[in-house]
């Protein structure tokens, strides 16, 4: 429990300490009639808690004498008989470290009292499911006011700057969790290399994917796989996965194994054959130098922005050289004519969410400096669709994206995913084999 604990504690340490802090953890969803999603708590709210159950609110108040209120489910022993297991107070107490515990249901009965008047309230209610209620309590507290005392107006904010900032950068422990599932993705990545060929489908790959990564001990994937067979791949978050995979193209997979709330990211675009044609190896290692180029940017105190312009540099004038850009590197940079292919940024923070959460512009509004323990993805890719009438008929059809996982250290960077074969050699060796 000490490290939600601590984190609570550094959260109390950044605010007023006449504050009081709201946690609203998510609810389940209906799929149909009877039947739920699979529940997934707020990843903030699992960040402060470890509580992993639906249903709860967290309060948090310091210099309390109970600093870390819970709200949680009880115990019900038809609901446990027919879905999960629930801690209930005794085990938000006794296993969360919970100071009090109360029966969810009991909310409307002791927030207000616990809201006091604490002249700061913050909260992180994503799905609103109090927000309102909330702007109800704080209104009837201020007009419950004795006439000898201070109606204070007091508005909500929310505290989700606060530990989002703070989630970008990784402590060890979180390092380890995001490693498993790197680690699990990219032996995945690699069995799902040693077995594709023509006449599989995209969803034998999810669920081969899935399979390994599993095998591992993830639960789940942190996003949803993207199976894509050539011309697919043109749509960046297709996730229909039942086509056919066929002789001569490209399969572009980007899955990663979600490990105790940490996920992957992590893209490699391969032949269903096993062998590159000529010109999907052009563009392959096109994809893969701006890759590199990008990734040799990163170290303490770089730019959050020194990876995208040098990625499409790179590929700016690998389209020059491959004549499919007809113009000069300067014109290419200057209005950006590249973008009609490479279509998206190169990267985004990685963590609990893919997409991870944090800024990326500082409080003077320029792009963040790089600080060792962030982890990011660096994605480039070049798309040409069917349709596509601006290129030559030989690169069409065929969507190139790669993807790694990277960690910043003290004096450079690791990248987590390197093990996954991503060069034409070691591809081809691992798909012949
Ligand atoms: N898998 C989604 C992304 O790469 O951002
Ligand atoms: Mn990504
Ligand atoms: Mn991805």
């Amino acid at each position: 429990m000490t490290l939600y604990q601590q984190r609570r504690e550094w959260l109390l340490s950044q605010i007023e300490e006449d504050s009081v802090v709201i946690l609203v953890g998510n609810t389940e969803k209906v799929r149909n009639k009877n039947i739920l999603y699979p529940f997934r708590q707020d990843h903030d709210f699992y960040y402060l808690t470890g509580f992993a159950e639906p249903d709860a609110v967290a309060v948090l108040r310091p210099g309390s004498d109970q600093p870390f209120v819970l709200f949680n489910q009880p115990n019900d022993e038809y609901q446990e008989v027919w879905f999960a297991a629930r801690s209930g107070q005794k085990g938000a107490v006794e296993k969360f470290g919970a100071d009090k515990a109360y029966d969810i249901a009991k909310l409307e009965q002791q927030l207000p009292a616990l809201l006091g008047l604490r002249k700061h309230v913050y909260l992180s209610d994503e799905l609103g499911l109090y927000q309102h209620r909330l702007f109800d309590w704080l209104h009837s507290q201020r007009k419950q006011a004795k006439f000898d005392q201070p109606k204070i107006f007091r508005t909500l904010h929310s505290v989700l700057p606060y530990i989002q900032n703070k989630r970008r950068i990784k402590t060890t422990e979180e390092l380890s969790l995001l490693k498993h599932a790197v680690n699990a993705s990219v032996d995945a990545h690699k069995h799902v290399m040693s077995i594709c060929k023509p006449g599989m489908t995209e969803q034998q790959i999810t669920a081969e994917f899935f399979n390994r990564a599993a095998s591992h001990g993830c639960s789940d994937v942190g996003y949803p796989t993207i199976s894509a067979a050539g011309n697919n791949a043109c749509c960046l978050h297709y996730s229909e996965n039942r086509d056919a995979l066929r002789e001569g193209e490209l399969l572009l997979l980007d899955a990663g194994g979600d490990y105790n709330y940490y996920t992957a990211d992590i893209t490699r675009t391969f032949p269903i054959n096993g062998t590159f044609t000529s010109s999907q190896r052009d563009i392959y290692q096109l994809v893969l130098n701006s890759l590199d180029a990008a990734i040799e940017t990163v170290k303490p105190g770089a730019s959050w922005n020194s990876m995208y312009p040098m990625a499409m540099k790179v590929l700016a004038e690998g389209l020059i050289d491959l004549d499919i850009l007809k113009c000069s590197l300067d014109e290419a940079l200057e209005t950006k004519v590249y973008e009609q292919f490479t279509l998206h940024k190169t990267g985004h923070w990685l963590g609990m969410d893919v997409h991870d959460v944090g800024a990326y512009l500082d409080e003077s509004g320029d792009w963040v400096s790089l600080q060792p323990n962030m982890v990011f993805t660096i994605e480039p890719g070049l798309y040409f669709p069917m349709h596509c009438q601006q290129v030559d008929e030989k690169w069409r059809g065929m969507g190139v994206r790669i993807e790694d996982d990277i960690l910043v250290t003290e004096t450079g960077y690791e990248n987590l995913s390197a093990a996954a074969p991503r060069t034409i050699a070691d591809i081809e060796s691992v798909m012949c084999a």
